[in-house]
Parts: structure tokens; C-alpha cells; sequence
């Protein structure tokens, strides 16, 4: 929000008329409308608040506004009621000077809303603590329950107080509030019996009928009803935006926060209802036996009830209500009290706040508008008074010339109505007061005698004849010329109100109900006090309690707040010229602002004028260093404003026209702009600057690091290198060290060896005579000797199987060990074979043996030998023992035969083949006869001296006789077997056994020759064709050949 610091800042409008330019009615009221359209609802008149009512809520009344006009000077801020709540309470309590508030206005320009936002803003701002708050609670909760009893809804204002205020708030020395006393003046009584059309009785009645519990009505004895009371008007019974029920509660806790115990405020809310039920009892007239007319009660039921309520006795009331005493005694008037006079003595600071009700000016005017006028009339009067006196005292408080002041004095008006001889009251009273008939128009008839000559009072009867022709003046009127402007009053009722009275009967049997509250309003009631002088007149009544405010207010500070309705609509934003004109006119406005300008129209203290111009002048710009006031004679002089237009005073500088203060104005503000240029132009250096330093100032500090930064970088390479040329370097001489060792340690070496081999050298000179001759012999031992070792233990696990059969053997590992190797492998084949043959039985190895003599006889030497291997040498093919066939043969045979088979005789002369049966025994071999087993021959075998077969697979073998023996003479045999290889190998076998004899010699060969007789004959083996079979065939080819030609071995 915009805080504005001076009065003169940012105006809308003019903020205080006094400085209105050019000043007359028509400029005033635009400037009020300029602001009041703005929401500028304030507006001064030097110190006088004038207050629009806004009919709305404007967010001109919080907590912070109250903090903002906290402690500030007066024109310091914009116009507000709380500059003037602080200028009153501060002088109040810093200055000791009693103060009052007087707020002005017709009904519903806002009077009780500003003074209860004064009294909330003294709340607000004045001490606090337990005690304090307590009294701020109870001050403020007062206006409740005075509103609910006071006020009504009127067609003017929907909340308007039918009643004038008066409240004296009390502080302590500290400004601290004590509490309050407020005096009420003129309750407009006739209200509770009857109200005008579209009006409402007060509050109270509303609120205690919608808001009371059930439980309270029943107890009040009342209905939730408002049809059921004459005296509530049904029409308007309900106002918009009132929450009646919600405003009695509201009434009631603020009853028991101002110290109402719960059975007075019980008691009051009887009354209340007593009042109701008053509202309903009727009468009727009816003759007396005397012959008086007389009223009587028509329904006593209600009657009944309210006495019930008072504890009044029935019939006490009942005769009250119809019949009255009269006593011609001597009446007294008695005077109470008033307020000032009932108030404690102790001096204690005081803050009056007075909400009264202003000038008022209807169609008809009665009593209570002349009343009112009058009061209004008094206050405008003690304001000219109170302002003219403040405003002379300020002159001469500053040593200024008092120049006199024209302006207006009502106190001829408050004269023609209060004068004690002839004033309007004082003949009304005369005239309450004289015997005989008395009415309005006797009344109006004295006015137009005695004040007929007064220039403010006006009346068509008067003598003075200018009102003769007056139509706008009826004849039952009087018109008076008020400061405020003319008002036409009816006569009609101003004697009965100004009486007032209330008949002793009636109080007396008031005065009798049980109900102490009931009692104590009517102390007139007391028989024991019975007053038989008349009471006071209303009117004499007001106009002395308006002669004490009077006198209260003069002793005191004044403050003025004067409120202004905009229109008759009860609505916002409305502004009706006409009618704000009129309240300017009557509330005496313009009066005000002129005699406030009668002087000087602005004045300031030196040191505020001083700070506020200060930049019109270059001495006393930026700072003045002497004595406020010299700075502003400088200041002036320096801006030549005419020495006529102002004057100084002892603490203020005084200017006479406003439009020297807006010059100055004008031209502070055109300074203020080059000043704000000046403001911006050093701001914006000082801040660019100011940047300018902080990035300076983080280039520095972004350099530091960074070159730390690039230092710490180059730092740790170079460590790094550094620690690489170390290592090298530490390498290299580790390295050099290390040759050098090494050098030292060959050395060393070196020197061992040379001594080794020097002793050597030397032991094997001393010692070569020991050991030269057999050493390398010995060495040469030793080694073979392992080598062998060696070799032996490696054949011992490489040795080949046990099978005589098997031909491995494994290679020999040194050449020197040829020899040794293969004779070794004979000598391990031959231990096998020898292993393998002691396996043998005697049979076995016998056949075995031959098989051996017949490989070593034939092998590789006959091609029929290797067909033999296979076959075992039975011997005997022919059974010859157990064959009876050759039984004869067998006994001719004395040794056991080795051999019997049958074999086939060559016939020498063609060489075909004869079947014979062969037999060997140890000695001899004999040729038989197949089929007889006759002996053809037997030859022994010493005479056998060879045997003669081929090479090839043939069975033919030649036996060869010795020359010249027996045997011999019929030449050798040749003869062929199926089993040669046997035959021939037991034939040789049997000759090698027998010792006596030679071997027998075996001839194998292709051609040999054969004694046939006394020929030779070859037998010459040839290799056949197939064509002769499987079998060799023998032929003979001539004498000396024979030819045996073998098939061709597969
Ligand atoms: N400052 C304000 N802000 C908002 N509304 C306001 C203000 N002042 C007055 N009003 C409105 O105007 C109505 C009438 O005001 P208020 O009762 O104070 O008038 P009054 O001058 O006391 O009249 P009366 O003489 O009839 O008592 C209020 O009920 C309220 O609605
Ligand atoms: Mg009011």
C-alpha cells in the first residue's frame, strides 16, 4: 500500500478546505464529491474532520490504519477520524488537557460509527494489561446494549439513536483507561407507544422476542409474536441486514461483560416485558355514579400478567390507570442531579465523547426538532467560540497580530430561544405554567407578542408585517432564521410535550411493585417524599442539561467531528449535490473554513516547513545547520514569496493565502522529481558500482583460484617429473652400484678361481706322482661300471614277455654295448625256451626232440618240410601190434618198431609206385609185403649209408645201401612216402643213437643217383605241370634217367 507522508502528498481533491482555492460553496462541495468518489470519505477543516458516510465497508479501519496513525502529527497523513482519535488522546495524555469529541451530522450521516471508531481506536492504541483490557471490553461492549435500547430503524437510518450521547471516558495518569460515565439526553419516549409509518420501536423489543430462549419467554410470560403487541409495528418489524435474534445475544453477553449481574439483567428484560403487556391493556369509558367519566380496563388478562412481572397489586395499577389526585398545593420543582455534578471528585484526565443529534430540519417540525435545534444551535455556537479562541490564543501563543475575524455569531439565535426573560423556552414554560386555558395557539400567540421583533424569529401573526403575505408560513407556525438555515415549526403539541408529565398516582403505584428495578425508576413514587410542585418542564429540563454539556464542553479540548449524509438512500456510491449542499450550508462549513482563513490559512512548525521546502533552496539543501526558523526566513527569501503573504510566529511559520503554499508546493514537487532523477542517477551509480566491486572483487577471487588452481596443476607435474628423474637417476646409480658389485663379485670370483685352479694346479703338482698312471682308467672303470649299472637296471624293467615266440627285444642305449646287447637276448631267449621246455613230459620232449632233428635236418632245405611242421610224428600208422593183419610180421620183427607205414616201391624199370608196409626199429628197417605182410626185405641199418631226396614237396627218397653188403645186392631203394619228413628224421635219429655205427648221411638235392643192380640211374626231380595232379609222378625216361616231375608248390 502507498504510504503517503504528508497531508499535501498525492491529494485528491484538497485534503483540507482551508486550502481551497478559489473558497466558495459551489468548489467546496465538488472537492467533497471528488473525494468522497474516491473513497476519500475524510476531509479537514483546519482541525475539524469532516466525515462522509460511505454506506459500506471501506478497508480504512484495520489493526495496521491504526498503526499507521500511531504517534503521527495531525497533517502527517491523509484525513482520518483516527489523526483526530491521536491528536485527542495524545494531547489527553501528554499535555493533560481534558478533551471532547463532538461528532455533528443529521440522522444517519454516520455520528455513532465514528464515535465508536474513536473509542476503538483509543482502545487500541492507550495501555494494555488484565485490568486496562477489562475497562476497553466494557466501554466498548456499552454500545450494544445502549443501541438495543436507544436506538431504532427510522426511515433516515435503519440504526438511529433516539437518544443524545454523552461519554465521559476516564485514563490515569498513564493515559490508561479507568472507566466511563455517559449521560444520555432527550429519549425520544413517544417512540415506545407509537411510530411513525415505516419505523420500528427500539431494538430491544425485536431482539428479546426473536432471540430470547423459549424458557426466558415463558418466564417473561410472552409469545414469539410480534403481531401480538400494539406496540411493536408490524410493517417494518424486520430490517434487512439486522439479525435480531443474533443482535440479543450479542446485547446480552455485552449486558454481562459491562457488570449487569444475571438478575438485573433478568429484571430489565421483566421490564421490557411489562412494557409489552402495558402496550396491550385497553380501556374503556364508563359513567360513574357521580357522573365523571371514567376508564376501565377491558381485558384484565394482560393486566394481570404485567402486574405478575412487577409484583404489583392489580387493583393498585387498576386504579392508577383511572384515576388521578389532584392537589393544589404548592408544586416544587425538583432538579436531579446531573451527571457532572454526580460524578466522583477525584481529578482524573477525561475524553468526552458527544453523540448528539444534529440539526434536523422536516416538513413538520415539532417540540423535539426545536429542542434539538436548539442543542445543535449551542454546540455551533460554543464551536465558533472555542475555534475563534484556540485560533486568537495560537496568535498570540506565537506573537502573531491578531487581525479580527469577521464572521457569523449565532448567539442571538441561542439568545432568542434560552433567554430566561423572553427566549421561546422561557414563554413556553410561562405559559405550561399559567392557570386557565392553556393551548398551542396561546402559546403562539405570546410568541408573535414578545419575539415579534427579533430579526431570526418569524411568523405570519407577528406584528412585523413583513411575514404578512408569507404563504410558505402557515398560521399555526413559527419559522426561526437558525445558523443553519430556516425551520418552520408546527405548535401543534409543544405545550403537552414541554409538560410532560406523568401523574403522581401512576408513579406511586409504580413505586409500590415488589420489583426492585420498578421502584427504583420512580423515586417520585415514594409517599414518604410526596413532591407536590410540579415537576421540571421537558424544555427546562433540556435547556439546563444543555447548559451543563455546554459548560462541560467549554472546560475541555475541542474536537470536531462533523458528518455528512451523501444521499437519502442509505446506499454507497451515491452523491446527491443537493442534499450534501444543504448539510455544508446548515453545519456551517463554509463559516468554518472562513474563519479559519480570517488569519492565516497554513501554518507549520519551522522544523516540518524546513524538511518539507528545504529543497527549494540551495542553502538549506541537503541539510540547514542552524536554527529551524532562520532556515526558513532563508528558504523564503531564496523563493521571493511576498513578505505580506506570510508571518512568523514563535514556533510556526504562518501563510497567509493557500495559493502561496501550493506554489511551493508546485515547485517542491518539480524539485522533487529532479531530486528523484538525482536519487536514481546516484542509485544506479551506487549499485552499478556496487556490482562493478562484486564482480571485481569475484575476478579476483576467480583468479586467486585459478592460479592456485594452475599452480597446483604445473606444481604436481613438475613432482611428478621430478620423481621420474629421481628414479632414473636413482636407477642409474643403483644400477652402477650394482655393475660395480657385480664387477667386485666377478672379481672375488675370479680371484676364487684362479686360486682354485692355482691350488689345483698345485695339489695336482704335488700330487700327480700319486694317481696319473690308473686314475683314467679307474674313472674309465667307474663309468662303464655305472653305465652298465645303468643299462642293467633299465632292461630289468624294459625285458620282453616270457613267450619263447616273442621277437621284441629293446634297443640298446650305448653302441659299445652292441655285443653284450644281442648276446643277451640269446642268452634271455635261450633261458626261456629252456624255462619253456622243463615244462615238457618225456614223451613230449621226445616227439619235440625229433620235431627239432627233422627242422635241422630239412628246414629251409626241403619245400615239403614246412607242410610237416604241424603234423605230430605218430610212428606207428599201422597199429602194428594190435592189427592181427600184421601179427605175423610183427612177432617177425624182434625190436619194438618205431615206425610202421606203408609206402610205395618205385619200379626202377618205369617207375611206377607199389605199395609196401615200412617198419624201423632200432636196428633195422624192413620193406613188407601190404597185402601179406610178408618181409621182402630187411635191412639192418649199418647198412644204410645215405639217403638221398629232392628240395622239393615230393615224397621220394633214395636209400643207399653200403657197397658190398648183403643188403646191398639188389641196389638201393627208392621209395616214396606220405610221411617223408618223419621217416627220414627217425631213420637218421636211429642211426645217430646207436654209437657203433656212422650217421647216416642225408643228401638233399634235385638230382642224385641210385644203384639200380649195376646201373646207376639219376633220378632227376623236375618241376610238372599241373596236369599231373596233386601227386609227383616218376617216369622213366631212359637207362641212367629217372624223372620225377613235382607239381609246382603253391
Ligand atoms: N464509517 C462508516 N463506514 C461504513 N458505514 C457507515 C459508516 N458510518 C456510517 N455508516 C452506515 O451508516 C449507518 C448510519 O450511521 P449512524 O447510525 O452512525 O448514523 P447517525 O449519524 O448516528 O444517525 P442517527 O442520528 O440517526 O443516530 C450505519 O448504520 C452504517 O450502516
Ligand atoms: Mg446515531
Amino acid at each position: 500500500m502507498e504510504v503517503k507522508t504528508s497531508l499535501l502528498d498525492n491529494m485528491i481533491g484538497v485534503g483540507d478546505m482551508v486550502l481551497l482555492e478559489p473558497l466558495n460553496e459551489n468548489s467546496f462541495i465538488e472537492n467533497l464529491r471528488k473525494r468522497f468518489d474516491h473513497n476519500e470519505i475524510y476531509t479537514y477543516i483546519g482541525s475539524v474532520v469532516i466525515s462522509m458516510n460511505p454506506y459500506r465497508s471501506l478497508p480504512i479501519f484495520t489493526p495496521e490504519k491504526v498503526e499507521e496513525y500511531r504517534n503521527r502529527n495531525f497533517y502527517e497523513l491523509s484525513p482520518h477520524i483516527y489523526a483526530l482519535a491521536d491528536e485527542a488522546y495524545r494531547s489527553l495524555r501528554d499535555q493533560d488537557k481534558d478533551q471532547c469529541i463532538l461528532i455533528t451530522g443529521e440522522s444517519g450521516a454516520g455520528k455513532t460509527e465514528a464515535s465508536k471508531l474513536v473509542m476503538s481506536y483509543v482502545a487500541a492504541v492507550c495501555g494494555k494489561g488484565q485490568e486496562v483490557n477489562k475497562v476497553k471490553e466494557q466501554l466498548l461492549q456499552s454500545n450494544p446494549v445502549l443501541e438495543a435500547f436507544g436506538n431504532a430503524k427510522t426511515v433516515r437510518n435503519d440504526n438511529s439513536s433516539r437518544f443524545g450521547k454523552y461519554m465521559d471516558i476516564e485514563f490515569d495518569f498513564k493515559g490508561d483507561p479507568l472507566g466511563g460515565v455517559i449521560s444520555n439526553y432527550l429519549l425520544e419516549k413517544s417512540r415506545v407507544c407509537k411510530q411513525p409509518r415505516g419505523e420500528r420501536n427500539f431494538h430491544i423489543f425485536y431482539q428479546l422476542l426473536s432471540g430470547a430462549s423459549n424458557d426466558t419467554l415463558t418466564k417473561l410470560k410472552l409469545d414469539r409474536d410480534f403481531s401480538k403487541y400494539n406496540y411493536l409495528s408490524l410493517d417494518s418489524a424486520t430490517v434487512n441486514g439486522l439479525d435480531d435474534a443474533a443482535s440479543f445475544r450479542t446485547v446480552w453477553n455485552a449486558m454481562q461483560i459491562v457488570g449487569f449481574m444475571e438478575d438485573e439483567v433478568q429484571s430489565v428484560l421483566e421490564l421490557v416485558a411489562a412494557v409489552l403487556k402495558l402496550g396491550n391493556i385497553e380501556f374503556k369509558p364508563e359513567s360513574r355514579v357521580n357522573g365523571f367519566d371514567e376508564s376501565r380496563v377491558k381485558d384484565k388478562n394482560d393486566l394481570k400478567e404485567m402486574c405478575e412481572l412487577l409484583g404489583i397489586e392489580q387493583s393498585v395499577l387498576e386504579r392508577a390507570f383511572s384515576y388521578r389526585t389532584v392537589e393544589a398545593k404548592m408544586e416544587k420543582v425538583s432538579t436531579t442531579l446531573n451527571v457532572a455534578q454526580a460524578q466522583a471528585k477525584t481529578r482524573h484526565k477525561v475524553m468526552g465523547v458527544l453523540d448528539i443529534y444534529g440539526f434536523e430540519i422536516f416538513e413538520d417540525n415539532s417540540f423535539e426538532q426545536f429542542i434539538i435545534n436548539y442543542c445543535n444551535e449551542k454546540l455551533q455556537q460554543i464551536f465558533i467560540e472555542l475555534t475563534l479562541r484556540e485560533e486568537q490564543e495560537e496568535y498570540i501563543r506565537e506573537g502573531i497580530e491578531w487581525t479580527n475575524i469577521e464572521y457569523f455569531n449565532n448567539a442571538i439565535i441561542c439568545d432568542l430561544i434560552e433567554n430566561n426573560q423572553n427566549g421561546i423556552l422561557a414563554m413556553l414554560d410561562e405559559e405550561c405554567l399559567r392557570p386557565g386555558t392553556v393551548t398551542d395557539d396561546t402559546f403562539l400567540d405570546k410568541l408573535n407578542t414578545i419575539c415579534a421583533e427579533h430579526q431570526h424569529f418569524e411568523s405570519r401573526l407577528s406584528k412585523n408585517s413583513k411575514f404578512l403575505t408569507d404563504h410558505s408560513l402557515p398560521h399555526s407556525c413559527f419559522r426561526i432564521q437558525h445558523y443553519a438555515g430556516k425551520v418552520l415549526y408546527r405548535v401543534e403539541g409543544f405545550v403537552d410535550k414541554n409538560n410532560d408529565l406523568l401523574y403522581r398516582d401512576l408513579s406511586q403505584a409504580m413505586y409500590k411493585a415488589t420489583h426492585s428495578l420498578m421502584k427504583q425508576l420512580f423515586p417520585e413514587g415514594n409517599p414518604a417524599k410526596v413532591n407536590l410542585k410540579r415537576p421540571p418542564t421537558a424544555g427546562f429540563q433540556f435547556k439546563a442539561s444543555v447548559g451543563g454539556l455546554m459548560r462541560n464542553l467549554q472546560t475541555k479540548n475541542p474536537n470536531y467531528i462533523r458528518c455528512i449524509k451523501p444521499n437519502d438512500k442509505k446506499a454507497a456510491h451515491i452523491f446527491t449535490e443537493s442534499l450534501v449542499c444543504h448539510q455544508v450550508r446548515y453545519l456551517g462549513l463554509m463559516e468554518n473554513v472562513r474563519v479559519r482563513r480570517a488569519g492565516y490559512a497554513f501554518r507549520q512548525s519551522y522544523e516540518s516547513s524546513l524538511e518539507r521546502y528545504k529543497m527549494l533552496c540551495k542553502q538549506t539543501w541537503p541539510h540547514w545547520r542552524g536554527a529551524a526558523r532562520d532556515g526558513v526566513e532563508v528558504l523564503l527569501t531564496d523563493c521571493s514569496v511576498p513578505a505580506e503573504e506570510f508571518a512568523y510566529g514563535r514556533s510556526k511559520i504562518f501563510i497567509r493565502n493557500p495559493r502561496t503554499l501550493f506554489t511551493l508546493e508546485e515547485r517542491r514537487r518539480a524539485c522533487l522529481e529532479d531530486l528523484a532523477t538525482l536519487i536514481q542517477k546516484i542509485y544506479r551509480g551506487w549499485r552499478c558500482r556496487t556490482q562493478f566491486l562484486l564482480l571485481k572483487k569475484s575476478q579476483v577471487v576467480v583468479a586467486a583460484w585459478y592460479r592456485r588452481y594452475a599452480q597446483q596443476k604445473k606444481y604436481q607435474k613438475i613432482k611428478s617429473a621430478t620423481l621420474v628423474m629421481q628414479s632414473f637417476i636413482r636407477g642409474w646409480k643403483a644400477r652402477k652400484i650394482l655393475r660395480q658389485l657385480k664387477y667386485e663379485k666377478r672379481c672375488k670370483e675370479a680371484v676364487t678361481t684362479i686360486a682354485a685352479y692355482w691350488h689345483g694346479t698345485q695339489v695336482r703338482r704335488e700330487y700327480r706322482k700319486f694317481f696319473r698312471a690308473n686314475a683314467g682308467k679307474k674313472i674309465y672303470n667307474f663309468t662303464i661300471q655305472r653305465i652298465m649299472q645303468k643299462y642293467f637296471l633299465g632292461l630289468k624293467t624294459t625285458m620282453p614277455s616270457m613267450s619263447p615266440i616273442d621277437n621284441t627285444w629293446p634297443a640298446r642305449p650305448y653302441m659299445f654295448l652292441e655285443g653284450a646287447h644281442s648276446e643277451l637276448r640269446r642268452i634271455f631267449h635261450f633261458w626261456r625256451c629252456k624255462k619253456y621246455q622243463g615244462q615238457f613230459t618225456e614223451e613230449k620232449k621226445a616227439v619235440y626232440e625229433e620235431k627239432l632233428e627233422a627242422s635241422e635236418i630239412f628246414k629251409d632245405k626241403k619245400a615239403l618240410y614246412p607242410s610237416s611242421v604241424s603234423q605230430p610224428f605218430k610212428g606207428d600208422y599201422l597199429e602194428i601190434q594190435k592189427n592181427p593183419k600184421y601179427q605175423k610180421l610183427n612177432s617177425a620183427v624182434e625190436d619194438k618198431v618205431l615206425l610202421a607205414d606203408v609206402v610205395n616201391k618205385i619200379n626202377r624199370a618205369n617207375g611206377k609206385g607199389a605199395p609196401r608196409l615200412f617198419l624201423l626199429t632200432k636196428n633195422n628197417f624192413v620193406l613188407a609185403d601190404q597185402k601179406t605182410g610178408q618181409v621182402k626185405a630187411s635191412v639192418p641199418l649199418p647198412d644204410l649209408t645215405s639217403v638221398s631226396v629232392s628240395t622239393q614237396s615230393d615224397g621220394f627218397f633214395a636209400l643207399k645201401l653200403k657197397e658190398g653188403s648183403a643188403s646191398a645186392a639188389k641196389g638201393d631203394f627208392l621209395l616214396s612216402s606220405e610221411h617223408l619228413i618223419e621217416l627220414i628224421t627217425k631213420l637218421h635219429r636211429t642211426g645217430a643213437t646207436a654209437a657203433d655205427r656212422d650217421q647216416i648221411n642225408i643228401d638233399i638235392s634235385d638230382e642224385f643217383l641210385v644203384q639200380f643192380n649195376q646201373d646207376k640211374v639219376c633220378v632227376k626231380f623236375i618241376q610238372g605241370g599241373p596236369k599231373n595232379g596233386n601227386s609227383a609222378a616218376c617216369k622213366r625216361k631212359n637207362n641212367r634217367l629217372l624223372e620225377v616231375s613235382v607239381p609246382s608248390s603253391p
